[in-house]
C-alpha cells in the first residue's frame, strides 16, 4: 500500500525541518499547520511590499482612474496589510517582540490603507503616507542589516 509509505517519508521530512535551526524565542510551527514559507524575507520586501507600498506612497501622482486601477490598489495595499502577518509567522518572526511590534505598526498602516482604497479615498491614503513609511523605516532600523549606519 503507498499510503502509510509516503505517510512515513512525509514524517522523516517533518521530523527533518523539526531540526532545522529556528529563531531563537520563536515558537516552532504547529505539527498540524501546512503553511510554510516560499519566499525569502528579501523577496517579500523587494516582490511585495517595495511595489506595494508604492501604491501608496505615490496615490496622488498616480491616483487611479478607472476600477480597475482602484483593484489594483486595493490588491497592493491588502497587501501589505497581510505581509505584516506573513512577517510574523514561526519561523520568519525574529523574535517576539520587537520584531511583533514593528510588524505590527505595518499592519496598522496597511489596514488602514486598504479600507482607505476601498473607500477610493485618495486623502485618507496621502495622509497615510507618513504612518506607512515609518512603519518601514522602524523595523529596518532595528533588523536591516548596515541599514542607517
Ligand atoms: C517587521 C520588519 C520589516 C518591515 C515592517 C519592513 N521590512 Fe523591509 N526589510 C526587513 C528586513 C529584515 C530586511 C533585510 C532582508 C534581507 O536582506 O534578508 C528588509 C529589507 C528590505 C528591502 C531591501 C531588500 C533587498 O534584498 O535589497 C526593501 C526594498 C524593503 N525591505 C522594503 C520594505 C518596505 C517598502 C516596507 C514597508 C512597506 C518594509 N520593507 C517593511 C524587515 C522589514
Amino acid at each position: 500500500m503507498r499510503a502509510p509509505a509516503s505517510l512515513l517519508v512525509a514524517g522523516v521530512l517533518l521530523a527533518a525541518c523539526a531540526t532545522q535551526p529556528a529563531p531563537e524565542s520563536a515558537p516552532e510551527p504547529a505539527s498540524s499547520s501546512l503553511a510554510r514559507r516560499v519566499g525569502t524575507m528579501s523577496e517579500l520586501m523587494v516582490d511585495i511590499l517595495y511595489p506595494a507600498g508604492d501604491a501608496v506612497f505615490y496615490i496622488e501622482t498616480r491616483t487611479p482612474t478607472n476600477s480597475e486601477e482602484w483593484a489594483l490598489v486595493q490588491m497592493q495595499t491588502l497587501m501589505i496589510a497581510e505581509v505584516a502577518n506573513l512577517l510574523m509567522m514561526p519561523g520568519r518572526a525574529r523574535d517576539q517582540d520587537q520584531w511583533m511590534r514593528d510588524a505590527e505598526l505595518m499592519l496598522d498602516a496597511g489596514e488602514a490603507a486598504y479600507r482607505a482604497a476601498k473607500d477610493r479615498d485618495v486623502a485618507a491614503m496621502v495622509a497615510l503616507n507618513d504612518q506607512l513609511y515609518v512603519s518601514c523605516l522602524t523595523c529596518h532600523e532595528h533588523y536591516r542589516p548596515g541599514y542607517g549606519r
